[in-house]
């Protein structure tokens, strides 16, 4: 990876994620494509991006039967990019069966399994049937996941401790909920600092708006790396 740093594209059209894109040239940023780009603007935009030469993060969760989800993994490595994500509750097999795919290719893109959303907090998993604290619940996905083939998972800057110790140091964590000292909180709530977030294990960070909404994007960008 070119570096640490995705930023997330959370716009709306392909000529304001390639403003950004453009905006932070020659500085070894990654780019996060998530549900809202991808729904909007598609693979096309995707595969623009990636051949601009730049390391993409396709965010879309796959959450499905383990064929489908298999297959769209691999249409996701078919369109270049270097991370996509997948929901842990899938499965075992779900799981399974993505590293299966992945591991018929050349050169693989890493997958990542997201535990449990953020926004979940225990009364709402209680209210969709799992009655483990969430912690609890992140600690048991993160370890399936391992035991699944996951290369890593997406996790909270307050989970970051936990998964390290269950799963170990090889196991690849990407946080979002980033804020630079200087940056608004917007509506993020558990965050940290880019400096502590790489200090407490995280191996990647997902910055949106303290670079997307900045005046100056390249210098938001810099300062987020003189900081970590
Ligand atoms: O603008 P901001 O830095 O808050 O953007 C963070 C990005 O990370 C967004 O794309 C958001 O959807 C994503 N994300 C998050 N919290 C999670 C999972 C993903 O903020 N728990």
């Amino acid at each position: 990876m070119k570096s640490k740093i995705f930023v997330a594209l959370d716009v709306d059209t392909e000529a304001q994620a390639l403003e950004i894109v453009g905006d932070l040239h020659g500085l070894n940023a990654c780019f996060k494509v998530g549900k809202q780009l991808f729904t909007s603007a598609g693979p096309d935009l995707v595969r623009k991006i990636v051949g601009m030469g730049e390391d993409v993060f396709l965010d879309l969760k796959y959450h499905d039967i383990p064929n489908t989800v298999a297959k769209a993994g691999l249409a996701a490595a078919s369109l270049g990019v270097r991370i996509f994500n997948v929901h842990a509750s899938g499965g075992r097999k779900m799981m399974e069966a993505v590293r299966n795919e992945m591991d018929k290719l050349s050169n693989p893109p890493m997958v990542l399994a997201v535990t449990v959303l953020t926004s979940m907090g225990d009364d709402d998993l209680r209210e969709v049937g799992v009655d483990a604290p969430a912690r609890d619940q992140v600690a048991r996905l993160a370890l399936l996941a391992k035991a699944s083939g996951m290369d890593g998972v997406v996790a909270s800057p307050l989970e970051i401790s936990l998964i390290r110790e269950t799963c170990g140091r090889d196991f690849k964590i990407l946080t979002p909920g980033i804020r630079p000292k200087s940056a608004a909180v917007n509506d993020q709530t558990r965050i940290a600092t880019p400096h502590d977030a790489i200090a407490a294990g995280a191996d990647f960070l997902v910055i949106g708006r303290p670079v997307t909404a900045a005046p100056d994007r390249r210098q938001a960008f810099l300062d987020i790396l003189s900081e970590i």
